[in-house]
C-alpha cells in the first residue's frame, strides 16, 4: 500500500473540548504528517478539514454541527475536500454522523493510527469510519507534532480513558477504559520537549491520580512516583498535571509535589457539588467531608498551593438546599477559580437512564449565575490577597492587551502581567521575578524586580 498520491496535502484542524483533545490533535497531525499532510490555518486551502470534537455537554455538540455547515461551504468550492469528525462526538454518534450526509470521515479517539488507511479508503469509497475503542492504545511511540504552541508549554498525555462512572458523564463511553502510558515513553517525550526549548509540561489524564503502570519486569509506578521521576529528571522543567480526582488524591501525591519545587503549586480538583446527596447520585465516590479533608491536607502539606475546581449546577433532583450546600462549600474552600456548568443530560449515561432531569432550565441558569457571582467575588479576593508577594514567572509571550507587556504564570497558575523592561531581548521561555502590585479576578498586575534577571 503506498500513500505517494497524497503527498503535499493540506490539513486544517479545529480542536474542541478538553486538553486531552489538544494533545490528540497533535498526535493526529503527527500521524498525518508521516503520509504527507502539512497543517494549514486556512480552511479554504485544505484538502482535509478535521474537527476534533467534544460531547461533554449538548451545547458542545451543537457548536460542532454549526461548524460542519461552515466546512460544507468550503467543500462547495472544492469538491475534493474531505470533512472528518474525530474525537468524542465521533465515538458517541458513530454512523449517525455519516448518515447525516454531511461528513466523509468519522474516526474515534483510539483509531487515529488508522487515519492514513481511512483516507486511502476514501479514494475509492464515499465514506470511511473507525470508532473501535482499545484497551491498550496510548500512542506512546508517536511524537506529537505541536500545534499553536508558544514553544514554552506543552501537554503530555500520560493515560487515556476513564474507569469511573460518574453518572452524568459521557467520557467513559467516548474514551473507553483507563490505561496508563509507559513511564519511559513519558520521560522520553518530556526530554524531547526540554531539548526543544520547552520549559513547562502538563501531564494529562481524566484522573491522573490513578495513573498506574507496570512494566515487563513487574515494576509498578503510581502517580506519586511518576511525578517524582519526571520532576527529578528535569529539575528546571515546570511540571503541571490535570485532572485530579478528589477520591484518589493521596497524601503521598501531595508529598511528592511538596518535595519538588518544579512541580507547580496548583491542583485542579473538581468538586462538582457540595451536597452529599448529589455527590452520591453523581457517583463521585467521595463526600463533602472527604473533599474538605483533602483540601485541608493540600493546605497543610503544600502551603501556598492554589486550588481550582469544576462545579455542576442543577443536577437531577438538586434541591435548593443542595445548591446552597455547593455555595457554602465554595465559600469554605475559597477556590482561586472555577469552571462552572449547568447540568446537561447526556444520552446513555447512568443519570440519563435512572434520574429525571427535573430542575427547570430557568432555575438551572439562576443557580449557575449565583455560583458564578460567588466565584467571581472569591477569585477577586484570592487574587487581591497576593498583593505584595514575589513570584517567579515563566514568560509565555506578550500580554493580550499590550505588546509592551509580558505575561506568564506563577507556579500557582495565576496569570501575571508586567511591563517588559528589556524589549530588545527575546525573553519567551525564560523566567522573571515579579512583585504583585494589583489584581483583577483573573490576573495579577506585577512589576519586575530588576536585579533578578
Ligand atoms: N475527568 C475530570 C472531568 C472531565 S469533564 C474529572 O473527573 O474531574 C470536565 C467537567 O465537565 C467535569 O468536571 C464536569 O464539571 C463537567 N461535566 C461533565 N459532564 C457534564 C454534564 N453532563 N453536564 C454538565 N457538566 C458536565
Ligand atoms: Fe467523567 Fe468522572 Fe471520568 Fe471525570 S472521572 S471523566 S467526570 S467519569
Ligand atoms: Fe469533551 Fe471528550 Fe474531553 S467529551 S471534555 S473532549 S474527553
Amino acid at each position: 500500500m503506498g500513500y505517494e498520491h497524497i503527498l503535499d496535502m493540506k490539513v486544517y484542524i479545529e480542536t474542541y473540548g478538553c486538553q486531552m483533545n489538544v494533545g490528540d490533535s497533535e498526535v493526529i497531525l503527527s500521524i498525518l504528517g508521516k503520509v504527507g499532510y502539512s497543517l494549514t490555518d486556512d480552511m479554504n486551502e485544505a484538502d482535509l478539514i478535521l474537527a476534533n470534537t467534544c460531547s461533554i455537554r449538548d451545547n458542545a455538540e451543537q457548536r460542532i454541527w454549526g461548524r460542519i455547515e461552515q466546512f460544507r461551504l468550503a467543500k462547495r468550492k472544492n469538491k475534493n475536500v474531505r470533512i472528518g469528525i474525530m474525537g468524542c462526538m465521533a465515538e458517541r454518534l458513530k454512523s449517525e454522523l455519516l448518515e447525516s450526509g454531511k461528513v466523509d470521515l468519522v474516526c474515534g479517539p483510539d483509531a487515529y493510527r488508522r487515519l492514513p488507511a481511512l483516507l486511502e479508503e476514501l479514494g475509492h469509497t464515499t465514506v470511511a469510519m473507525d470508532v473501535e475503542l482499545s484497551r491498550t492504545e496510548t500512542y506512546a511511540d508517536i511524537e506529537p507534532k505541536r500545534i499553536d504552541s508558544n514553544g514554552v508549554s506543552a501537554f503530555v498525555s500520560i493515560m487515556r480513558g476513564c474507569n469511573n462512572v460518574c453518572s452524568y458523564c459521557i467520557v467513559p463511553y467516548t474514551r473507553g477504559v483507563e490505561r496508563s502510558r509507559d513511564v519511559e515513553s513519558i520521560v522520553r517525550e518530556v526530554r524531547t520537549l526540554w531539548e526543544g526549548g520547552y520549559r513547562e509540561v502538563t501531564l494529562l489524564g481524566q484522573n491522573v491520580n490513578s495513573y498506574s503502570y507496570t512494566d515487563k519486569e513487574g515494576k509498578h509506578t503510581g502517580f506519586a512516583e511518576l511525578l517524582r521521576k519526571v520532576a527529578g529528571e528535569f529539575p528546571a522543567m515546570r511540571i503541571r498535571f490535570s485532572t485530579s480526582n478528589p477520591h484518589d488524591l493521596s497524601d503521598d501525591i501531595l508529598y511528592a509535589i511538596a518535595e519538588h519545587e518544579n512541580i507547580c503549586r496548583h491542583i485542579h480538583l473538581p468538586v462538582q457539588s457540595g451536597s452529599n446527596a448529589m455527590l452520591e447520585k453523581m457517583r463521585r465516590k467521595y463526600t463533602r467531608e472527604w473533599y474538605l479533608d483533602r483540601v485541608e491536607a493540600i493546605r497543610r502539606i503544600i502551603p501556598g498551593c492554589s486550588l481550582t475546581t469544576d462545579v455542576i449546577a442543577g443536577f437531577c433532583g438538586e434541591s435548593l438546599q443542595d445548591h446552597l450546600d455547593t455555595l457554602s462549600l465554595m465559600d469554605k474552600v475559597g477556590f482561586d477559580s472555577a469552571f462552572m456548568f449547568q447540568y446537561s443530560e447526556r444520552p446513555g449515561t447512568l443519570a440519563a437512564r435512572k434520574y429525571e432531569d427535573d430542575v427547570p432550565p430557568a432555575e438551572k441558569t439562576r443557580r449557575l449565575n449565583e455560583i458564578i457571582e460567588h466565584q467571581v467575588k472569591t477569585s477577586g479576593r484570592r487574587y487581591a490577597a497576593q498583593m505584595g508577594k514575589v513570584f517567579e514567572v515563566l514568560i509565555e509571550g506578550p500580554s493580550k492587551k499590550s505588546i509592551s507587556d509580558l505575561c506568564g504564570r506563577a507556579s500557582n497558575n495565576m496569570m501575571c502581567v508586567f511591563e517588559d523592561k528589556h524589549p530588545d531581548r527575546n525573553r519567551v521561555g525564560s523566567t522573571a521575578k515579579v512583585r504583585v502590585v494589583g489584581s483583577t479576578s483573573a490576573t495579577l498586575i506585577c512589576e519586575e524586580i530588576e536585579n533578578a534577571i
